[in-house]
């Protein structure tokens, strides 16, 4: 593992993500519309194989494998290990033996070449140090024909979900980390359409696909709550992490500020602008 690779690594086994190992039932509500159209593109059948690369703790692993039944085969990858052993216990509450998961790198693990019919990820394809060998070693997992369907994030502009808050609370923040630069791993790395081309085609896949997803992510109902998990995830959570109880309670009150004057009678709704990205081996 590179030197950076191993900073990925570090960061996904750190507090700063912990919530994607412990709040996996609010990301699936809010990413409930995302889904749906990711499965839709992915269009997992009875007997598939499936890798979902980047798998958290599970979500999608455990819908897919319903969708493959009993004869496919899903496995789970990630290199969290508190997302991956989530995922397991899941995994065994849901009695599907057909999923399984794995703790490990996507981009150098050794699958079966031509094992599978589908790669599949929701959100986990962004991290790659070196994307275009990550790809091609995925590629090579993927049978004659098989096909990828993978959902990433558009620019920030495009996501006020993600941007307005933080931009609201900035001033009240530490110096945040200077944003990753264009070709470096991150949550907006596959913004640029052409970029995700460049790294696909570079890799060997053939019909690369790119369509806006435009879906509303709907946060909730309570302000104090939507606030709460403002500060339990994401760059609000990074920039705060060690400071004093006085320090955070600004931060707090203009969350709840902001997510108040966004509140309708069916709660908070704000724009979600994904790729849905497709391909074939
Ligand atoms: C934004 S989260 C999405 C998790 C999950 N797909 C979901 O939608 O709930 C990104 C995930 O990708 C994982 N990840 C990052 N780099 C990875 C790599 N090289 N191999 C496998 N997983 C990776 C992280 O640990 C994290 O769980």
């Amino acid at each position: 593992m590179s030197g950076n690779a191993a900073g990925q690594q570090a960061y996904w086994n750190s507090p700063a993500t912990r919530a994607w190992a412990t709040e996996h039932a609010r990301i699936d509500a809010r990413f409930a519309p995302l889904t749906e159209a990711l499965m839709a593109a992915a269009g997992p059948g009875p007997g598939e194989r499936v890798i979902d690369i980047g798998c958290g703790s599970g979500s999608t692993v455990l819908e897919l494998a319903r969708r493959v039944g009993a004869a496919g085969a899903v496995l789970g990858l990630d290199i969290a290990a508190a997302s991956v052993a989530e995922a397991e216990r899941r995994i065994a509450a849901a009695g599907l033996p057909q999923a399984r998961v794995l703790l490990g790198d996507a981009a150098t693990h050794p699958f079966p070449p031509g094992g599978a019919d589908l790669l599949f990820s929701r959100f986990g394809v962004m991290f790659f140090e070196e994307p275009v060998p990550a790809f091609a070693n995925l590629r090579r997992a993927l049978a004659p024909g098989g096909r990828a369907a993978l959902l990433a994030w558009r620019p920030p502009a495009e996501n006020p979900w993600a941007s307005a808050p933080l931009a609201a609370v900035r001033p009240l923040l530490p110096a945040l980390p200077p944003p990753p630069g264009p070709e470096e791993p991150g949550q907006f790395a596959f913004g640029d359409a052409a970029r995700v081309r460049r790294i696909l085609e570079g890799a060997g896949f053939q019909a690369v696909t790119l369509t806006p997803c435009d879906r509303p992510m709907r946060l909730g109902a309570d302000a104090a709550e939507i606030a709460d998990f403002a500060l339990a995830m994401g760059p609000i959570q990074r920039a705060l992490l060690g400071a004093t109880p006085a320090e955070r309670a600004p931060v707090r009150e203009a969350l709840l500020a902001f997510f108040r004057e966004r509140m309708s009678p069916e709660g908070v709704a704000m724009p979600a602008a994904a790729w849905l990205i497709t391909a074939r081996a």
